[in-house]
């Protein structure tokens, strides 16, 4: 298996208590997976997004990437955040050669690499601009192509979509699946939005909170290209639905 999260614990001091933000948690995942960590606030979904990507340390447990042991996060993999994380000094395209200037990319191998997913998300044209002159969607489409820039293995996602409009939301959803399908990488994608999951996702991880732990692993009975407004996607949402409203201590076996 690609990812392998085993038991995995993680408590916090709060107020001097412990609070148990993830309590057991065991997933695996495998290479070219979409996975959507689905479930109201404080349930853990970051927690457990940021323990895999290395940004947390378990209190017991395990997780391991390609048979190695998670302990920091790797240069392999990628985490865009919600506020797309983009620096206000460098224009677009410096922003996503920033990744390939780490790795130390020649100048004119920098430029075609930029170029390339600038295309990619729909920002031709754009590579002279500063982030302030981005609309918040256009911003989250320079971050996603500096993230893809470094050709990495997994894609941490944490709810990158969720200060954006509707509509802008929609468009980026169908542009990150596409991405996904056609560069076959392995995401990990926080949200507690259901319909985005349904539309994202090969399975969703379903989360309930105190203590945060998996309360269903559903996998999504759609093809590749998603229509939202199709019989098949909204059965399977309302299903996803009615999963997330059960009351249940227990994990639920749930196929749809
Ligand atoms: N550094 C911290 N110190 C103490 N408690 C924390 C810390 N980080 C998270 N928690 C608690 O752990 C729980 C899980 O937090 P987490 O951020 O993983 O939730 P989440 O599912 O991502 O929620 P949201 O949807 O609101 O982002 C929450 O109750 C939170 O208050
Ligand atoms: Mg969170």
């Amino acid at each position: 298996m690609y990812i392998e999260v085993q038991n995995a614990c993680k408590k916090y001091i709060q107020d001097g208590a412990e609070f148990t933000a993830l309590d057991n948690v065991s997933l695996d995942i495998e290479k070219g997976e979409f996975i959507c960590l689905l479930g109201p606030s404080g349930c853990g979904k970051s927690t457990l997004l940021n323990a895999v990507a290395g940004f947390e340390k378990l209190n017991s447990g395990s997780i391991r990437i390609d048979g190695t042991e998670v302990s920091k996060p790797s240069i392999k993999n990628i985490t865009i955040f919600q506020n797309y994380g983009l620096l206000p000094w460098r224009t677009v395209e410096k922003n996503v050669e920033l990744g390939l200037e780490t790795l130390k990319v020649p100048k004119e191998e920098r430029h075609q690499i930029a170029a390339k997913y600038l295309e990619l998300v729909g920002l031709m044209g754009y590579e002279k601009r500063f982030p302030h002159q981005l609309s918040g969607g256009q911003q989250q489409r320079v971050s996603i192509a500096r993230g893809l820039a470094v050709n990495p293995d997994i894609i941490f996602m944490d709810e990158p979509f969720g200060a954006l409009d509707a509509i802008t939301r929609m468009k980026l959803q169908d542009d990150i699946l596409k991405i996904s399908r056609k560069a076959h990488k392995t995401i990990i994608f926080v949200t507690h939005d259901i319909e985005e999951a349904v539309f994202l996702a090969d399975r969703i991880v379903v989360m309930m909170a105190d203590p945060g732990r998996i309360k269903s692993i559903v996998k999504v009975p759609l093809m590749g290209h998603r229509d939202r407004t199709s019989a098949d996607f909204l059965h399977v949402r309302d299903k996803i639905f009615e999963l997330f409203n059960m009351k249940s201590d227990e994990y639920i076996e749930y196929v749809i």
